[in-house]
C-alpha cells in the first residue's frame, strides 16, 4: 500500500501516519524528520536546508528531490510506505511521478486532511516532539504519560525551532500557495479522499480508515 498524506503544517500528518505505518506496517517517510536529522547531524544537505526550515520555507525541489529518489529506491520500500510532506510541489509531484514510474509503482490512495489556520496556530503552540523517532505529542489533546518526556524512551521532549506563532503562519501561507494547488494533480488521477482534521485525533484516524476499506 503507498499513501500520501498532504493536509497543513500541523494538520495531524505525523500523527496519522504513525498510526497507518503501525496498522499496515509499512514506514512513514517524512520529508521533516529526514530534514530535521540532517540538521542534526550536521550534513550538507542539513546545512543547506536549516535556514529555510527556520524561517518556514520550502527546502528547494532539488534537494528535496535527491533525497527522495535515493529513499524510494530502497529495497526496504518495495511492500509500501506512506509519504508524510512530500510531494509538496508541483514539480515535486512530478519527479515523484517519474520516480514511481521508473520503479513501475503507483500511489494506491492520497488523503488530504483540512483544518482551519487559526486551529493550526493554536495546536503548534502546545506541540512536543521526540526529534530521534519523530513521535509527537500536544500538551493537552495528546499529552505524554509523564509531562515533557517520551513515551518508549523517557528522552526529554522538545519544541521545534519553526513553531513560533509568526513562522507557522509563513508555513501556512506557502501551503495555501504551493502545496494546496497540488491537490489538483492528483484529482485528475481519482484517488483523493478529503478528511474533515478540525475533529479529534481519534475521529480523524476513523475516518482515515474508512477511506482505506
Ligand atoms: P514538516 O516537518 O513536514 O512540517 P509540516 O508539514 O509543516 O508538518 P508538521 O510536522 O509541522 O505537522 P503534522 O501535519 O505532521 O502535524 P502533527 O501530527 O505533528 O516540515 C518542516 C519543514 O521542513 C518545512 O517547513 C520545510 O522547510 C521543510 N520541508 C519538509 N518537507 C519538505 C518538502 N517536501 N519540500 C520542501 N521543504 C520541505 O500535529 C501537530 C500537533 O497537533 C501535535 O501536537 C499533535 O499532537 C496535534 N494534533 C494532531 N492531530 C490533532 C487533532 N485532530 N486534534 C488536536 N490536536 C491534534
Amino acid at each position: 500500500m503507498r499513501i500520501l498524506l498532504i493536509g497543513p503544517p500541523g494538520g495531524g500528518k505525523g500523527t496519522q501516519a504513525k498510526f497507518l505505518s503501525e496498522k499496515y506496517n509499512i514506514p512513514q517517510i517524512s520529508t521533516g524528520d529526514m530534514l530535521r536529522e540532517n540538521v542534526k547531524n550536521k550534513t550538507s544537505l542539513g546545512t543547506e536546508a536549516k535556514d529555510y526550515m527556520n524561517m518556514g520555507q520550502l527546502v528547494p525541489d532539488s534537494l528535496i528531490l535527491n533525497m527522495m529518489k535515493e529513499k524510494l529506491n530502497h529495497d526496504s520500500m518495495d511492500q509500501g510506505y506512506i509519504l508524510d510532506g512530500f510531494p509538496r510541489t508541483l514539480p515535486q509531484a512530478n519527479g515523484l511521478d517519474e520516480v514511481l514510474s521508473d520503479l513501475g509503482q503507483t500511489l494506491d490512495i492520497v488523503i488530504m486532511i483540512n483544518v482551519d489556520d487559526e486551529a493550526i496556530v493554536d495546536r503548534m503552540s502546545g506541540r512536543r516532539v521526540h526529534l530521534d523517532s519523530g513521535r509527537v505529542y500536544h500538551i493537552i489533546y495528546n499529552p505524554p504519560k509523564v509531562e515533557g518526556l517520551d513515551d518508549l524512551t523517557s528522552e526529554k521532549l522538545i519544541i521545534r525551532e519553526d513553531d513560533k506563532e509568526h513562522t507557522v503562519r509563513n508555513r501556512l501561507e506557502v501551503y495555501h500557495n504551493q502545496t494546496k494547488p497540488i491537490i489538483e494533480h492528483y484529482s485528475d488521477k481519482g484517488i483523493v479522499n478529503k478528511i474533515d482534521g478540525n475533529n479529534t485525533i481519534n475521529e480523524v484516524k476513523n475516518q482515515i480508515e474508512k477511506c482505506l476499506l
